[in-house]
């Protein structure tokens, strides 16, 4: 399968959670920008350097920065790729539509309410990025990953006052995605408020074969 694949949806839709799955049981490539950038941050690289102060404010990154570094990702990705948290702004999907062509754009709708109660109870493997949550995927020990060892922590941008900028950016700057590839033929919805096995059984009925 060779799928060139976009995931929409507000911060905490379950996009990491549905891109790991696939990206397992398809081979396609995971790009996560905020993955590549908190992997920056971690290094202290200059980029890493610039993101840090928009990334813990919960706004945006500025758009020559992000698609200057997912491209040459999304070009190499040759067996196909799920790109989750890119693109973001309409100039950003422009900025793609010059990368490559799309096969489809998977949107999961989340309310708002349900964001921030997930996000408030996300934690991260910080050794293999398993992710949980405490209510609704909890680990048996809250500090140890089940799959790694590894130590779990809560990401800096899931505090309650950045969560709900992350979401006001994400209604500002990202939704309007939403009627841009409406337009373009591409767009499929998928109810987020469902388990994750329901959700990535749709997604996977949806991706092209
Ligand atoms: P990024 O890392 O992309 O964050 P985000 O879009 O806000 O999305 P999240 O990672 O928070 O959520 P998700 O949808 O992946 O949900 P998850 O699967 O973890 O970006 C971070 C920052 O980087 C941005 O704020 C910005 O500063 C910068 N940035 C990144 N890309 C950029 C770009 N293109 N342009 C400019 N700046 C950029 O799930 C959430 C929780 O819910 C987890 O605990 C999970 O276990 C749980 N969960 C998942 N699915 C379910 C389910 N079905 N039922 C119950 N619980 C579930």
């Amino acid at each position: 399968m060779r799928s060139r694949v976009v995931l929409l949806g507000p911060p905490g839709a379950g996009k990491g959670t549905q891109a790991k799955r696939i990206s397992r049981s398809t081979g396609l490539v995971h790009l996560s920008s905020g993955d590549i950038l908190r992997d920056e941050v971690s290094r202290a690289t200059e980029l890493g350097r610039t993101a840090s102060s928009f990334m813990e404010r919960g706004e945006l990154v500025p758009d020559g920065l992000i698609v200057d570094m997912i491209r040459g990702r999304i070009e190499a990705a040759e067996s196909g790729f799920l790109l989750d948290g890119f693109p973001r702004t309409v100039e950003q999907a422009e900025a793609l539509e010059a990368i490559t062509p799309l096969d489809v754009v998977i949107n999961i709708e989340l309310a708002r309410e349900e964001v921030v109660r997930r996000l408030t109870a996300r934690r991260v493997c910080e050794g293999c990025g398993k992710i949980y949550n405490l209510l609704y995927d909890p680990p048996e020990d809250e500090l140890t990953c089940a799959a790694c060892s590894g130590v779990l922590v809560q990401r800096n941008d899931d505090r309650r006052d950045v969560i709900e900028n992350r979401y006001d950016v994400y209604e500002r700057s990202t939704a309007p995605l939403i009627e841009y590839y409406r337009d373009r033929g591409l767009l499929r919805d998928v109810e987020g408020m469902r388990p994750s096995d329901a959700i990535s059984s749709e997604i996977l009925a949806i991706l092209p074969r």
